[in-house]
C-alpha cells in the first residue's frame, strides 16, 4: 500500500515495549510532542501503536498526513487541528507553483483533502482556515510558503500555552482528594502537549492537591485504556481503569466526585460534541449530583452551527465486530458505530477554556469569554 511505503518510522530508539517505556525518566507531556514540524517534515507519534510501542512517523506529503488523521495515527481535536495546519505547510512545500494564484489553487486542493478526513472536530477546519488566511497575506510565492510554515509552527507552540492556561483556570475547581472521572483521551496525546481535560488534571496535581483519576476504557477504539491510562500512569498520576459499563457502578459507589472531559466541538449554546459515551457519563453524573466539566480551547467552539448542522462521524463496522483480528460478532450483523455524541448544556456544570470558565446560562457566558479574548 502506498501509505506504508511512504511513511518512514524514525527514532526506533523509542520503539520499545511498555515496561521499558515507563522506565524513561521523562514526562509524556513535557518531553514529547504529539505532532511537530522538524526539518520540513511533520513528525508525529503513531497513536495506533500505543501503549505497546512508542513509534514516531515522519511525513513529507500532505496526503499522508490526511491518511494519518483518517486512520487515527493522530487523533484528538486540537492535535488534528495542528496536523491539518502542518499538512498545508507540506502542501505549500510540495507545490511547484510559480504564481500566487496557482499556489492558492494547490493549497485549496490540499485543504479539501485534509478537511474531508474527519467531520466532527471543528479544530480541523480552524487549523486549515487559519493557514488559508495567511496564504493570502502576500503576493510572493516564497514569502507565502515561509509565512505558512511560521504560522503552523506558532500554532503548535500556542497549543501548549493554551492548555497550560486552561489548566490554571480549571485547577481552581478541583480539591484535595478529588476522585475525577474522565472519558476518552483529552490528554497530551490529543493535543500538541499537556492536554485539555488531562491538562486540568495535571495542573491540579502540580498545584499540590492529591487526586485520583478514574479512566473509562472508551470502546470501541479504547482511547481511555490505550492512551489516557498510559499517559497518566507514565506521568505518575494515580489512575484506575474501568470498563465503560462500570460508570454507573463507580458513581453509585462514591468512587467519583467530579467528571472532566474534552470536546471536539462546542456550540454557542453550550452543546458539547465529544467521544461517543460522553452523553451517558454526563447523564449518570446528573443522576448522582456529580459536577460535570468540559475543558476545551476557544478553537473548539463553533459559534455558527446549530445542533442539526453537526455531522457525527460514523466509523468502520470492524471497530465493533472485532477486537484486533478476533471476530466478536456474527457475520453480516448490522452495526451502528457513531464516533461522537452530543451532551446538552443542562448536563454541564462548566466549560473551562484558556480565558476563563463558562457557566450556565452558556450562551451569555460563552459570548463574554470570546469578548475577553478580543
Ligand atoms: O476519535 P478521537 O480519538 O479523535 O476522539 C477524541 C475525543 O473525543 C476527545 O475527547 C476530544 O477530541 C477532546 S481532545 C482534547
Amino acid at each position: 500500500m502506498l501509505f506504508f511505503e511512504i511513511r518512514i518510522i524514525i527514532n526506533i530508539g523509542y520503539e520499545t515495549d511498555n515496561s521499558k517505556l515507563v522506565k524513561l525518566k521523562t514526562k509524556i507531556h513535557s518531553s514529547l510532542r504529539t505532532v511537530e514540524w522538524k526539518n520540513n517534515a511533520v513528525v508525529m507519534i503513531d497513536q495506533t501503536k500505543l501503549p505497546n510501542k512508542l513509534v514516531f512517523v515522519k511525513y513529507t506529503d500532505y496526503k499522508d498526513v490526511a491518511n494519518a488523521i483518517r486512520t487515527l495515527v493522530v487523533r484528538g481535536a486540537p492535535a488534528i487541528g495542528i496536523s491539518g495546519a502542518f499538512g498545508l505547510a507540506l502542501a505549500a512545500l510540495q507545490s511547484k507553483a510559480k504564481s500566487k494564484e496557482k499556489l492558492l489553487e494547490d493549497l485549496e486542493k490540499a485543504r479539501n483533502t485534509l478537511f474531508e478526513t474527519r467531520p466532527t472536530a471543528i479544530n480541523l477546519a480552524w487549523g486549515l482556515d487559519k493557514i488559508m488566511k495567511v496564504a493570502n497575506k502576500s503576493n510572493n510565492v516564497t514569502e507565502i510558503k515561509k509565512l505558512i510554515i511560521q504560522t503552523a509552527k506558532k500554532m503548535a507552540e500556542e497549543d501548549i500555552e493554551t492548555n497550560m492556561n486552561m489548566g490554571k483556570h480549571g485547577a481552581a475547581l478541583f480539591e484535595n482528594n478529588d476522585r475525577i472521572m474522565t472519558h476518552c483521551n483529552a490528554g497530551a496525546l490529543a493535543t500538541v502537549g499537556y492536554g485539555t481535560a488531562l491538562g486540568v488534571i495535571r495542573a491540579t496535581k502540580e498545584s499540590g492537591k492529591k487526586i485520583k483519576v478514574i479512566a473509562t476504557e472508551t470502546r470501541p477504539v479504547m482511547q481511555g485504556s490505550r492512551l489516557t491510562a498510559f499517559e497518566l500512569k507514565h506521568d505518575g498520576i494515580d489512575v484506575s481503569l474501568i470498563p465503560d459499563t462500570a460508570v454507573g457502578y463507580a458513581m453509585f459507589k462514591g468512587l467519583v466526585n467530579k467528571v472532566i472531559v474534552g470536546a471536539d466541538r462546542i456550540l454557542r449554546t453550550g452543546h458539547v460534541y465529544n467521544k461517543i459515551g460522553t452523553y451517558q457519563v454526563a447523564m449518570m453524573a446528573k443522576q448522582h449530583n456529580i459536577p460535570f466539566y468540559v475543558a476545551a480551547p476557544l478553537s473548539t467552539f463553533d459559534l455558527k452551527s446549530n445542533p442539526e448542522d453537526v455531522i457525527i462521524e460514523q466509523r468502520n463496522r470492524s471497530e465493533v465486530t472485532q477486537i484486533g483480528d478476533r471476530k466478536t460478532a456474527p457475520d453480516d450483523i448490522d452495526v451502528i458505530n457513531p464516533a461522537f455524541d452530543m451532551t446538552p448544556p443542562e448536563l454541564i456544570t462548566g466549560i473551562i477554556t484558556e480565558v476563563g470558565i463558562a457557566k450556565p446560562s452558556f450562551e451569555e457566558s460563552i459570548k463574554k469569554l470570546f469578548k475577553s479574548k478580543m
